[in-house]
Parts: structure tokens; sequence; C-alpha cells
């Protein structure tokens, strides 16, 4: 039967209790999908549990990626068309979520709250943009508050917008998460999420989170899927094998890592804003390899995400043994993955997050019901830096 309780009274039973089931929901720049994630969180902080009960990507059908196509990473957008579109996409995530909640036969009264990431359109930290008058600036759509009403589930979203507000450039949020459920005493962890961007958490063993560093590191697919899109017509190089069929060009390769977001110092953010096709055609114009063939184009952009991965992960590895784990999409291009190790230093031993239990696609869902668990289980005034402010927009069903 059901009982007679607030919003406010569900949500602060939830907060007492002793576990929460939170569904995480992860959309990145590859736009390939929607990760879910079903997560029962006990505990707060580092002695923070987690348990993922099920999870699965739904994938995007062409005609969704067509509709965010428009306004995705695009500087000039229709914004009759953004705004309606915002909403649209809440709704749609929202009947993903109850059709998969079906599927895994689990009744919505038994998820608490949902954590949704947004789709990212664009992100525009400070480096970034042009206007002296503005900051920090990202933007994520798929409207919460259309989430809770059409799924009847509290909703938390836009984690982002609470970065930039203290000062940050709302990305990557990796930061608080990774260092919740990985930080060790015994070793010192490097996690790698191989998305359209790369981001890398550095978990110095038994230190505290001010000890913690997490950036953006480059592109990990987004030029390679960018470009397979365009010449080859696929959504990215399955299992490399593009890759593995040209050569690497080196005028090319040293052209592309000209870029200066790769000299700037961590922690940084970025996107497809800045790794896209123009900088690739920019990059080619200036070492002359405009003609160079297709296939060799891809094995040089693979090629050029390993080098930007593999020198940021070696900037930070003292002498210590580093205990390394990837995840994200990228985990599935062997070739990729490959061109990284090598370029690793010795001390650096790569694993992927399935050896830490998380499923490498699982990942950044689950780090995003872990935002939301702290959000609703973190005393007041606990400690607010930019690490701990997890606090998203929340969005009540009613
Ligand atoms: N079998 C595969 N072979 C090569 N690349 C893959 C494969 N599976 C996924 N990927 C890459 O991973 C990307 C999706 O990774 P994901 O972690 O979801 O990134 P994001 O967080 O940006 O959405 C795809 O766009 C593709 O580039
Ligand atoms: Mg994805």
């Amino acid at each position: 039967m059901a009982t007679q309780q607030t919003v406010f009274e569900q949500l602060a039973s939830m907060s007492a209790a002793k576990s929460r089931r939170i569904l995480g929901l992860m959309s990145g720049t590859s736009m390939d999908g929607l990760d879910i994630a079903l997560c029962e969180i006990s505990g707060r902080g580092t002695a923070t549990q987690c348990k993922v009960l099920n999870y699965t990507t739904v994938a995007y059908p062409e005609e969704v990626k067509q509709k965010i196509r428009p306004v995705f990473s695009q500087s000039a957008v229709d914004l009759d068309y953004l705004t309606l579109l915002n909403g649209w996409l809440g709704n749609y995530y929202a009947e993903l979520v109850n059709q998969t909640l079906e599927t895994w036969e689990v009744a919505k009264h038994d998820v608490d709250i949902v954590a949704s990431h947004g789709q990212t359109i664009f992100h525009c930290p400070a480096h970034q943009h042009q206007y002296d008058a503005f900051t920090n600036g990202t933007l994520q759509i798929g409207d919460g508050d259309h989430l809770a009403v059409k799924t009847g589930i509290v909703t938390m979203s836009d984690f982002r917008q609470k970065h930039v507000a203290a000062g940050g450039e709302g990305a990557p949020l990796a930061v608080y998460g990774d260092y919740c459920l990985f930080a060790s005493d015994n070793e010192t962890r490097v996690l790698l999420n191989l998305g359209g961007i790369a981001n890398i958490t550095a978990l110095p063993k038994g230190e505290g989170l001010s000890n913690v560093v997490c950036s953006d590191i480059g592109p990990a697919n987004t030029m390679i899927d960018a470009y397979v899109r365009t010449y080859f017509n696929v959504p990215y190089d399955s299992n490399g094998s593009i890759a593995a069929s040209g050569q690497c060009n080196e005028a090319l390769l040293n052209a592309l890592m000209t870029n200066r977001f790769i000299s700037k110092a961590m922690p940084k953010s970025t996107g497809p804003e800045v790794f896209n096709l123009d900088w690739l055609i920019h990059a080619q114009t200036m070492s002359g390899t405009y003609n160079l063939d297709k296939r060799s184009v891809v094995t040089t952009l693979t090629h050029f995400s390993a080098m930007v991965i593999a020198k940021h992960i070696n900037e930070i590895v003292k002498e210590d043994k580093v205990a390394l784990f990837a995840s994200g999409g990228g985990v599935s291009n062997p070739v990729l993955c490959e061109l990284i190790q090598t370029q690793l230093s010795p001390m650096v031993v790569w694993n992927t997050t399935e050896s830490l239990g998380v499923d490498p696609d699982a990942k950044e869902a689950v780090l995003f019901a872990l935002l939301a668990n702290e959000a609703i289980t973190q005393p007041i005034g606990l400690e607010t830096n930019l690490h701990t402010l997890t606090m998203g927009k929340l969005s009540l069903p009613r």
C-alpha cells in the first residue's frame, strides 16, 4: 500500500536509509547512446559501497543522432529548435528508462532517484572562447523535469553547472566518484576513461582528495569517429580495423600534436569543439598531407590519440609503480589500446576497470549515480570545495 509521504519526506527517508537504488544515466560526446546503470549504493565518501545491479547501453537510433547533430558542438544554432530539443530529449530518456526498467523487471518505486548527466551539446571553458566578459560554460540538454514527470521518479541532473558555479570548468567530473570508489592505500592508481574525449584521475596511494589530479587530456575517439563517419560511412572504427590497415604519417602526427590544448597544464577540459575535422584539415594543410590516403588518416588519428594520452599519463607518473584502469568505449579498440600501452612508462601496469568490478562501459553512468548519492547523504557544510559540490538540479515528479 502506498504511504502518504510528501516528496520531501520521501527524500529525507532516502537520505537516512542504509542504502539507495540509484539509476545513473550517461551520454558522452561520442553520442553513441545512453548508458544506464542501476546501482545499489550505501555509505558515502570513501566508505561508499556500490553494487551495479544491472547495466545497459541503449544505442541512439540514427534518427535520434540526426536530431541532436544540428546543435552538437555548433557555434550557431536555431534557438527554437534547441529549446524544443531540450524537452524532447528529456522525454526520450524517460521512455528509455521506463522501457529498460520494464525489461529488467524492476518496479519504479524500487528506484529511489535517477541521476542524469544529459547530452553535452557545447563545452566552453575560458581558454576556448574569445568573450572577455565570460568565464567557463558548458551546456547539457535532456531536461531533468521531463525525466522526473515522465518516469515518476525523483531526478537529479545538470551536475556540471554546479562545478561551473563554483569556479570550475564543469569537466571532468570523475574526480569525486573515482576517489570514493577506487582510491587505495596500497597502490597508486590512474583511472583512464576513453570516451569521445580521454580523461584521467590520478589517485596517489594513501593520499586524500586534495592530492588527486583529474583532467581531460585530449581526444580518445572523437576525431576517429568524426572521420570514419564522414569518409567510411560507419559510426566508429570497429576494433580499430581501419587504423590497422593504414600507415601512420609522421608529418601529420607532428602537426596534430601542435594543438595548444596539449601543452596546457592539467587540470584542463576540452571537447569536440577543439578536436574535430577542422583541426585535422588545419594539420593536413600545415603538414602538406592533404592527399594522404583515408586509411592512413585513420591510422594517424589513432596514433595521435594514443600519443597525447600516453604523454599526459607519463607526466604524472613518478618513480612509484602505477596501476592503470581503463574504461569507456575506447577499451574496445585494440589498436588504440596497444598504441597507448607501448608508449606508456614501464612503471604503468595496464588493466581495465573490469578488474575493479566495474564494467568499462558502465563506469561513467555509475559515477553520476554516486554523485547523486553524495548529494543526498552529505551533511551540509562538510567541505564545500570543488570536489564535494556534487548536487545537481533536483526535479520532482509532481
Ligand atoms: N568495438 C569497438 N571498436 C572500436 N571503437 C569502439 C568500439 N566500441 C565502442 N567504440 C568507441 O567508443 C565510443 C563510445 O565510447 P563512450 O565511452 O560511450 O564515449 P562517450 O562517453 O563519449 O559517449 C564509440 O563512439 C567508439 O568510438
Ligand atoms: Mg557513450
